[in-house]
Order: C-alpha cells, then sequence, then structure tokens
C-alpha cells in the first residue's frame, strides 16, 4: 500500500535549509492500524503530509498503492482525493456549510454522480450516528460530534487509508475515546489506518508504533499489548 524508499525532506528559506526528515524507509501494508509518534518537532506532520500527498518529498521515493507520487501537482491532488481520507486535530469543517454539504465536499471534488452524492453522505454521516443532524453547522455542535464529521467525511470516498493527525487532540478524554474506538471499528472492517499522535497513550490503540525524532524513524515495532477501545 505505501512504499517509501530514502525519503529526504528538506525546507528551503531563503538562504538556509532545514532537514526535517532523512533516510525515511516505510513500509504499510492494506489493514494494518499504524501510530507515528515522536516529540514535537521530529517531523510527524511533516512525514503525514507526504505521505497524504500533501506535499512531496525533496529526494527518494514513495509509492502509494502502485503508483507513483513524483507526478504533477494535479495528479497528486488526483491520487490525494481518491486514495486517502483526512482526519485533523481541529476537524477542518467548513464553518458555512451545514454537515451534509461538508461531507458532500470531497465526492463533488471526484466528480461523482451528481444523483448518488447526497445518498453516499447521508449514509456515511449514519455510520458516525450522526443522521439526526444533518443540517446542523458545525458550531453547532460538540468538538466530538465535530470529529465524528470529519470522520464521516474521511470515510465517504472509500479511501484506500484514513491519515488522521493528532484526532483526538482537541477533545477531551472520554470523548477521544470514543473517537478512539471508532477508528478501532473501521480498523477491524479492513480500513488501513495511521494516525499521528505525541501521546503514548493514544499511540498504544494502534497495532504497530512508529517512532520518530530529529527527522529520522528510530523504532517500529508491533504493539503487543494493544488497547482495546
Ligand atoms: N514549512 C516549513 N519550513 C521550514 N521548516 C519547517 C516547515 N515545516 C516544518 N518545519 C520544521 O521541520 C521540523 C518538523 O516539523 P513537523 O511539523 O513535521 O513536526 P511535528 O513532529 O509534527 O511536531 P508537532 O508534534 O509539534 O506537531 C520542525 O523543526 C519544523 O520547524
Ligand atoms: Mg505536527
Amino acid at each position: 500500500m505505501i512504499s517509501m524508499k530514502n525519503i529526504q525532506k528538506i525546507y528551503k528559506m531563503g538562504s538556509s535549509s532545514f532537514t526535517a526528515l532523512e533516510e525515511i524507509d516505510l513500509s504499510i501494508t492494506k489493514g494494518e492500524y499504524v501510530a507515528i509518534v515522536g516529540p514535537s518537532g521530529a517531523g510527524k506532520s511533516t512525514l503525514m503530509n507526504i505521505i497524504g500527498c500533501l506535499d512531496t518529498a525533496t529526494d527518494g521515493e514513495y509509492i502509494l498503492d502502485g503508483l507513483n507520487t513524483k507526478c504533477s501537482d494535479n495528479k497528486l491532488a488526483e491520487i490525494r482525493n481518491k486514495k486517502i481520507g483526512f482526519i485533523f486535530q481541529n476537524y477542518n469543517l467548513l464553518p458555512k456549510l451545514n454537515i451534509l454539504e461538508n461531507v458532500e465536499l470531497p465526492l463533488l471534488y471526484l466528480g461523482y454522480p451528481n444523483g448518488k452524492i447526497r445518498e453516499r453522505a447521508k449514509q456515511s454521516l449514519e455510520k458516525v450516528g450522526l443522521e439526526t443532524h444533518l443540517k446542523h453547522k458545525p458550531s453547532e455542535l460538540s468538538g466530538g460530534q465535530m470529529q465524528r464529521v470529519a470522520i464521516a467525511r474521511a470515510l465517504v470516498t472509500d479511501p484506500q487509508i484514513i491519515l488522521a493527525d493528532e484526532p483526538t487532540g482537541a477533545l477531551d478524554s472520554k470523548t477521544g475515546k470514543e473517537v478512539l474506538k471508532m477508528l478501532t471499528d473501521l480498523n477491524k472492517e479492513g480500513n488501513t489506518i495511521i494516525m499521528i499522535t505525541h501521546d503514548k497513550e493514544i499511540a498504544a490503540y494502534a497495532k504497530r508504533i512508529i517512532t520518530v525524532r530529529d527527522g529520522k524513524i528510530t523504532s517500529d515495532v508491533l504493539n503487543e499489548n494493544e488497547v482495546t477501545a
């Protein structure tokens, strides 16, 4: 599913540059549940941006589901829209749209048949238990509900990979656990999940834990004491 070889990311700032990732070799197969952990500034978001085709590596090879990601920006956006579902710490919902419209957006971008968009978005919101709130704006929801909308939006295109960057970072611990349970259930249904977190307790829900430090992978282990949500 994911194959990275010798990935390097250098940020250039005027005349200086900063190496945020180096010598990253990483393979992730279908159905895995991976947590990427590491201290602030380690390069987690940089890695997630490359995995999610939001950014490209300076050097190295990244093959996603058989496709080489060294391609034009348009092609990269197409790969991203088709293959990745994103969940962010602060939900990234559009405030002016109701939640049904928010979940419809990725389908619109994909050029999904018009007649089917609404139905498909409704099904996705049903899956996260929000079918009674379709007309609510994001500001009319709790944090946990907003994150469930984001999960519905991530799922609506039936992506190959769900990428979550600190998905529980803005939630209280009880609501955070509900979101983690949802991710565990999605993984049990066969979805590939990659979660970024700086919190060891949250990483414990994943089946494999990868540690990034100073731009390098310093450990990659199976989590034998996986917390059951
Ligand atoms: N656009 C950029 N330009 C220059 N340097 C950057 C840029 N983005 C990130 N960096 C640097 O790259 C390093 C890794 O940043 P990154 O955001 O990937 O860290 P992180 O592990 O996600 O940290 P956090 O846990 O705080 O979110 C940091 O030192 C950061 O300052
Ligand atoms: Mg980050």
